[in-house]
């Protein structure tokens, strides 16, 4: 059985009143489940405060990308030690707004990916098809080459989590339909696992794209979707309690 995610992205939101939110979520979740567990990514500067208060609960903090490298003459960046010392155990990497602002590609999130185990937290890698892709009936070949690329070829051994986000169902309110969640979960974990063996049929697969606590059900129902990386609806307590609660 694999384990279901429940992962929020604040993306650049959140100021210190929205630490309540996090004290409403940690104090639902005091202790760990053994079928889900939950996540909150939040900007940098509200890790350490959402650490501290997530202490004593069963609700895990984030950052939301990381540099490579440790340490080093790279003004404004933050590496994965920085977030784990801050008291995150994952970070997303890769995600599109990441890649469309900041021109990430595949390998530099691979190399995210190996910062964040080095520093022993989780890397979530996050992939997903343009609308463009979509309509061309381009989208397995682009999910192939973003997981072959995105994802460091020596992690077998390693945890990590696998996001699909379509880029045209974030933020949207576009969901994608129950059939093209189906269809790339599954091409997903046939790839990890031929890639992988068995470790590859263990890594959680989130999607992520609009998801609420309206359609968390029916997302979550679907065969090889072990969770959601869920943004605007993780920002309120209560609709990010709610999509937990379906899970
Ligand atoms: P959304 O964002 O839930 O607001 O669509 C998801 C994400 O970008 O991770």
């Amino acid at each position: 059985m694999i384990k279901t995610l429940i992962a929020g992205n604040w993306k650049m939101n959140g100021l210190a009143g929205s630490i309540a939110q996090i004290e409403t979520v940690a104090a639902k979740l005091k202790s760990p489940s053994e079928t889900k567990s939950a996540l909150l990514c939040v900007p940098a500067t509200l890790i350490h405060r959402a650490a501290e208060t997530a202490r004593e609960s069963a609700l895990a903090i984030g950052g939301e990308t990381c540099h490579p490298e440790v340490s080093g003459a790279h003004t404004g960046d933050i590496s994965a030690e920085m977030l784990a010392d801050a008291g995150a155990s994952y970070v997303i990497v890769g995600h599109s707004e990441r890649r469309a602002d900041h021109g990430e590609l595949n390998g530099t999130v691979a190399s995210q990916a190996k910062a964040a185990r080095r520093a022993g937290i989780v890397p979530i890698i996050c992939i997903g098809e343009s609308l463009e892709a979509r309509d061309a009936g381009e989208t397995l070949n682009v999910i192939e080459k973003q997981l072959g690329a995105s994802v460091p070829g020596d992690f077998e051994n390693e945890t990590f989590v696998v996001a699909y986000e379509p880029i045209w169902a974030i933020g949207t309110g576009k969901v994608a339909t129950v059939q093209q969640i189906d269809e790339v979960h599954n091409f997903l974990r046939a790839q990890l696992s031929q890639r992988f063996g068995d470790a590859g049929s263990r890594v959680q697969i989130l999607y992520g794209g609009s998801m609420k606590p309206a359609n968390a059900a029916e997302i979550l129902a679907v065969e090889n979707v072990n969770g959601g990386l869920i943004g605007g609806a993780s920002l309120k307590a209560e609709d990010f309690l709610s999509i937990y609660e379906t899970a």
